[in-house]
Formats: C-alpha cells, structure tokens, sequence
C-alpha cells in the first residue's frame, strides 16, 4: 500500500445498482468522517451505479431522510460506474455480490480485480456479505442500510488511515 497524502490523495467509489440509496449514503457518510476528522484533502471520495436507469437524480428522499436525521448530507448525482474507473479509483467498494460480479465484468482483460471489494468485509457486525437493496422496501430498510453503511465505514476509514503521510 503506498502512502497516502494530499498530493496523491486515496480514491475509493461505492458502487451500488442505481447509485440512488446505498452508494450515495456510503459516500455522504464517508465524506462526514474524513471532513470531521480534517482529512478530507487526502481522500477523493466518489460513487456510481452499475445500472444507468437513474443517471443524473439526487439520492433518493427516503435515503436523505435517514441521513439527514442524523446530520450527514448526500450531495451525490447518480452516474453509471464504466471501465475508466476501473483504472481511476484505488478502491472501488461494492455493496452486494450482483454489483460486484457487474463490476468485474467490466474488467475484460482481468487487470483490475485485485481493487474490487465487497463493503460489507469492513462491517464488523456483518451477518450477511450484501448490503441489502432498500428500494422497494419501507424506511425500516433504509435505516437498516445506513446502520450497516456507519459501521463500515468507519472501519474502512480506520484500516487506511494508518496510511497517511503529510
Ligand atoms: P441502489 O437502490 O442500488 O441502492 O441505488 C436501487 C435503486 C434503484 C433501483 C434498484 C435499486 N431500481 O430498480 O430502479
């Protein structure tokens, strides 16, 4: 792992199916992390969908909601996840195994694989590898979705944290 610093910041994308519930909240809340703890100019924090159906909509109300109750922002507009971020990002984050088989099937000279995580292998709490689709469910699941992405996060950030170097 090479050092992390404001020059050469760590670039990590979420990546969910309509890059409208899960992967906005990862990223708002990630953002909130890095920005509370002053580290913000080490870290480009980004996130796509691997389905284009929502290209260009703010993140869902009902995920807002959850996140705005607890005073994170989710400035995110959907984009679709495509090859160049394969080699753009360091860490490219996926929140369950349909997006991540998606994402590797991009990867069609299997050069980029090793960059390619499941979110949940940094939920310390994890009782299953998805974090699960919350769009056709009531609040109860987007609430779920932003417990479960709290704890990830905050793991990740502490497992490159360590990285950083002024
Ligand atoms: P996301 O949730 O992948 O967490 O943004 C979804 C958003 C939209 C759809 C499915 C999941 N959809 O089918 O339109």
């Amino acid at each position: 792992m090479k050092p992390i610093t404001k020059k050469d910041p760590f670039k990590l994308v979420f990546v969910c199916l309509g890059n409208i519930c899960r992967s906005p909240t990862a990223e708002g809340i990630f953002l909130h992390k890095v920005k509370e703890k002053g580290l913000d100019n080490y870290f480009y924090i980004d996130s796509a969908g691997t389905a284009a159906y929502h290209v260009g909509e703010s993140a869902n109300s009902k995920s807002q909601a959850t996140a705005n109750k607890r005073g994170i922002h989710l400035p995110s507009k959907a984009r679709k996840f495509e090859y160049a971020d394969l080699e753009e990002f360091d860490l490219i984050l996926a929140m369950d195994s349909e997006n991540y088989k998606n994402i590797l099937d991009l990867d069609t000279k299997d050069k980029y694989g090793h960059k390619v995580k499941m979110m949940r292998e940094f939920d310390p709490k994890a009782d299953m590898k998805d974090v699960p689709d919350p769009y056709y469910g009531g609040i109860d699941g987007f609430e779920n979705v932003f417990d479960v992405l709290e704890r990830s996060t905050e793991d990740l950030l502490n497992e490159f944290i360590v990285y950083i170097e002024d």
